[in-house]
């Protein structure tokens, strides 16, 4: 019996966590032979809905659940946590870009930055969804005094996963067919889907289609708008397909690439990669090592058309980043 792993969830009685509990719960994040003890936060007022869904975790007898904690204070949350997995924030509403969330979700990060850095596991990693997820998490990463910058990431592959199903549509394939798909920069409307790396059944995506006017336009727009277009149909933000999105994150970042291909997730820059600027959380090509670390993938051809859009958005980081410092 493998040693059990402490997975901290916040926002843990909110719509994604709802999806993705189960999930975790089921082995389908850390392998189905590995034990874990489940930490959940929410705040005060959200404890109730919290107990039912610990009633329904209970009920599921998930063989791999060893414990559930269920807490509104983040010390007891992050205790010991291999895995902190933050959810817990404020979703945007139609109209609204995510970066107008940072002057309410921002602070949420600062406390638990702190609690982590306290309480966590040592090596314990960070993942972000909580909007605007790039900057709430540098916000964390700026508080957890003492934690390797390395260990800390905000997701994009729910963009990487539509702009997958946007490939393979357009060109009648699986979805399965699309590797090497890089979403560079940040979640959020200026965040570049780089068709130009990205493959079809091994093949440039540009040879496989040959609308070059869809793929700069329409294919781009569609990805960076999806968020909205969701929100505008449902009346509520992505939940099922976020959960996904981090559950699959957290698998890639845990299990060894396959040969040849990457995935997309946004994580600390030190400036000397793609011309990005040092001290963000962008999204860059990523793959997991043999040893479980993880490198950037280098080398990849960026042409005119991708720097100006790469530029764009990290662009907007450093203005996030410069509005969270003042
Ligand atoms: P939700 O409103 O259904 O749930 C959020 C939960 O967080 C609520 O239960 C709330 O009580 C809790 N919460 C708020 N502040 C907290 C705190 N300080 N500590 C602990 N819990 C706290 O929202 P949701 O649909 O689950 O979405 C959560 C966040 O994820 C939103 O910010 C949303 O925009 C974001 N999101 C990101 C992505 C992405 O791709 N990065 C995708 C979808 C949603
Ligand atoms: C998404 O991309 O679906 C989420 O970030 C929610 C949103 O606000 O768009």
């Amino acid at each position: 019996m493998k040693t059990p792993v402490t997975v901290t969830v916040t926002g843990a009685a909110g719509n994604i966590a709802y999806s993705l509990l189960f999930r975790i719960a089921a082995g389908e994040m850390l392998g189905a032979d590995q034990p874990v003890i489940l930490k959940l936060l929410e705040i005060t007022p959200c404890l109730d809905k919290l107990k039912g869904v610990v009633m329904e975790l209970e009920d599921c007898a998930f063989p791999l659940v060893k414990e559930i904690v269920a807490t509104d204070d983040p010390a007891v949350a992050f205790k010991n946590a291999d895995w902190c997995m933050l959810v817990g924030s404020v979703p945007r509403k139609a109209g609204m870009e995510r970066k107008d969330l940072l002057s309410i979700n921002g602070k949420v990060f600062v406390g638990q930055g702190k609690a982590i850095a306290e309480n966590a596991a040592p090596g314990c990693r960070v993942f972000v969804v909580g909007n605007p997820c790039n900057t709430n998490c540098l916000i964390a990463l700026h508080n957890a005094t003492g934690m390797d910058k390395k260990n800390f990431f905000a997701m994009t592959m729910l963009d990487e996963y539509r702009a997958k199903a946007q490939l393979a549509a357009k060109a009648g394939v699986a979805v399965s067919d699309v590797t090497n798909m890089t979403i560079w920069g940040n979640h959020s409307a200026t965040q570049y889907p780089d068709f130009t790396n990205a493959k079809i059944c091994g093949k440039p995506v540009t040879e496989v289609i040959s609308d070059t006017e869809w793929l700069t336009t329409d294919f781009i727009k569609t990805v960076q708008q999806r968020g909205a277009a969701i929100i505008q149909a449902r009346g509520l933000s992505s939940a099922a397909s976020a959960a996904n999105a981090a559950l699959m994150t957290v698998k890639n970042l845990v299990t060894p690439t396959a040969e040849g291909d990457w995935y997309s997730v946004a994580s600390f820059t030190d400036g000397t990669k793609y011309g990005l600027p040092a001290g963000i959380i962008c999204s860059q090509p990523t793959r997991t090592n043999a040893d479980g670390t993880y490198s950037i993938v280098e080398g990849l051809p960026i042409d005119e058309f991708s720097r100006a859009k790469i530029d764009a958005s990290c662009k907007e980081l450093l203005e996030e980043r410069a509005e969270v410092l003042g």
